[in-house]
C-alpha cells in the first residue's frame, strides 16, 4: 500500500502574509531528501500557495503515521526558526503547540492523508488554497463526484455509474457521518451547503475504493482565537474507474464564493492559478489554489504538472477578477464581510466588547 501525505503550514512569509521565500522552501527540501535517505517517506514535493509551506510525501507507514507526522513538524520547526532569524512575517504562526505528541492533528498544521493500492498507473491531483477554509472544497468535490453535470463518467462510464460514499465532518460538534450518492444527494447536499460547519473529508467509490481526502483542520478550534484561515489542502486519484482529470479539474472553472479573504472574515471567489501566481495580493486575495498533477509510481511521485497554469483557465481567472471587484465595492458590508455568527473567530468581537456599555434599552 502507498500513502500520500500532503501536510502544509504557513510558518512565515514575505511582504506581510504573501509569499514562502526560496530560503524557506530549500531547508524542507534539505529535510525531506534526507529522510528519503533515511527511509522515512519514499519521495517528495515542496511547493507554497501564497503564505502556506506544503509538503507532499509519499511512504508505505499509512495515514496518521507517527514518523511521517514528526518529520512534518520538525520541518516546520526548522523552517520557522529561519523564519524568526529572517524577522518573516508571521514566523511559526501555525505551530500551534510545543512538543509533538503523535501526529500533527489539533497541532497548528492542516492534513490530508490518502492510503490505497497502487494501480496498474495512478494518476493523482493536490490542490491546495490560500485565503480560505476546508468547506471550499465541498462544491468542487461534490461536483467531481456526484455531479452529472461536471462528470460525464457518472453517467458513461459503467465503472463509476455505482457513485460514490462521502465522509463529512461536523466541525462544531466533531462529529463524523457517511453518506452515499446518489441515492442520499439530497442529505449530503443539506449538511456541505453549510461549508463553515460540514467539511467533506474523504470520498470512496461505492466499493470502497479511496478516491479523496480533504484537510479538515481549524486553527480557532485548537488555538481558541482567531489565527488566519486555514488554508485547505485536498488529494484526489484520477482514470480508470474514476473520475477523469479533465472531469475533476472542470469543478474548478467557476469561481465560487468562498470564505476567508482579507482577515478571513470576507467572502470572495476561489481563483485557480499556476504556482507561479499563488500570491494573494490585493486585499490579500483574492483566495486562490492551485492543482499539481502526479503519478503514484512504486510509492514515487512522477511530475508534477502544473494544471492551472494554462489558457483553459483563463476565462474562470477572468470571472474571478470581475467578481472580486464587484464584491469589493460592498466595502464592510454582508455579504462581502461575513454573516455575525462567522465573524466569530476573527478579531470582530474584540472591537463589539468595547461598545457593550454603551447600548441602552429600548423601549
Ligand atoms: C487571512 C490573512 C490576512 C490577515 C491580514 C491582517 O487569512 O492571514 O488577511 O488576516 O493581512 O494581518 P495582521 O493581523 O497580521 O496584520
Ligand atoms: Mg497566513
Ligand atoms: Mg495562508
Amino acid at each position: 500500500m502507498t500513502t500520500v501525505s500532503v501536510i502544509k503550514a504557513d510558518i512565515g512569509s514575505v511582504g506581510g502574509h504573501v509569499v514562502v521565500p526560496e530560503e524557506l522552501m530549500s531547508i524542507a527540501k534539505k529535510e525531506l531528501k534526507a529522510a528519503v535517505e533515511k527511509g522515512i517517506i519514499l519521495d517528495f514535493h515542496v511547493t507554497h500557495v501564497g503564505d502556506d509551506l506544503q509538503l507532499i510525501m509519499t511512504h508505505n507507514k499509512g495515514e496518521m503515521n507517527e514518523e511521517v507526522h514528526r518529520l512534518a513538524w520538525d520541518t516546520f520547526m526548522k523552517c520557522a526558526q529561519e523564519a524568526r532569524n529572517l524577522k518573516l512575517y508571521g514566523a511559526g504562526q501555525d505551530l500551534l503547540k510545543d512538543t509533538f505528541s503523535g501526529n500533527v492533528k489539533g497541532m497548528g498544521p492542516g492534513v490530508a492523508e490518502l492510503e490505497f493500492e497502487e494501480r496498474k498507473s495512478d494518476p493523482i491531483a493536490v490542490f491546495m488554497a490560500d485565503k480560505t477554509e476546508p468547506g471550499a472544497f465541498n462544491l468542487p468535490i461534490f461536483k467531481i463526484f456526484a455531479d452529472p453535470f461536471n462528470t460525464a463518467g457518472l453517467v458513461i462510464d459503467p465503472k463509476i455509474h455505482g457513485g460514490f460514499k462521502f465522509q463529512v465532518m461536523d466541525i462544531k460538534e466533531n462529529k463524523l457521518v457517511t453518506l452515499k450518492t446518489p441515492e442520499e444527494m439530497y442529505d449530503l447536499l443539506a449538511l456541505i451547503g453549510s461549508t463553515g460547519r460540514y467539511t467533506i473529508k474523504k470520498v470512496w467509490r461505492y466499493d470502497d475504493l479511496p478516491a479523496a481526502a480533504v484537510s479538515t483542520d481549524k486553527l480557532y478550534a485548537i488555538a481558541n482565537k482567531y489565527i488566519g484561515k486555514d488554508d485547505p489542502v485536498a488529494i484526489v486519484r484520477a482514470h480508470s474507474g474514476l473520475p477523469a482529470m479533465g472531469e475533476i479539474l472542470e469543478a474548478f472553472t467557476m469561481p465560487h464564493l468562498v470564505a476567508g479573504w482579507m482577515r478571513g472574515s470576507h467572502t470572495g471567489p476561489l481563483m485557480p492559478v499556476a504556482v507561479e501566481d499563488a500570491k494573494c495580493t490585493r486585499f490579500d486575495g483574492p483566495p486562490r489554489i492551485i492543482g499539481l498533477g502526479f503519478q503514484v509510481s512504486n510509492g514515487k511521485l512522477f511530475g508534477p504538472v502544473d494544471f492551472f497554469a494554462d489558457k483553459a483557465f483563463d476565462i474562470t481567472r477572468q470571472r474571478a477578477l470581475e467578481m472580486m471587484d464587484y464584491l469589493r465595492r460592498h466595502g464592510p458590508f454582508m455579504p462581502h464581510r461575513l454573516h455575525e455568527d462567522d465573524m466569530e473567530y476573527t478579531t470582530l468581537p474584540g472591537v463589539l466588547e468595547k461598545l457593550k456599555d454603551r447600548f441602552t434599552k429600548a423601549d
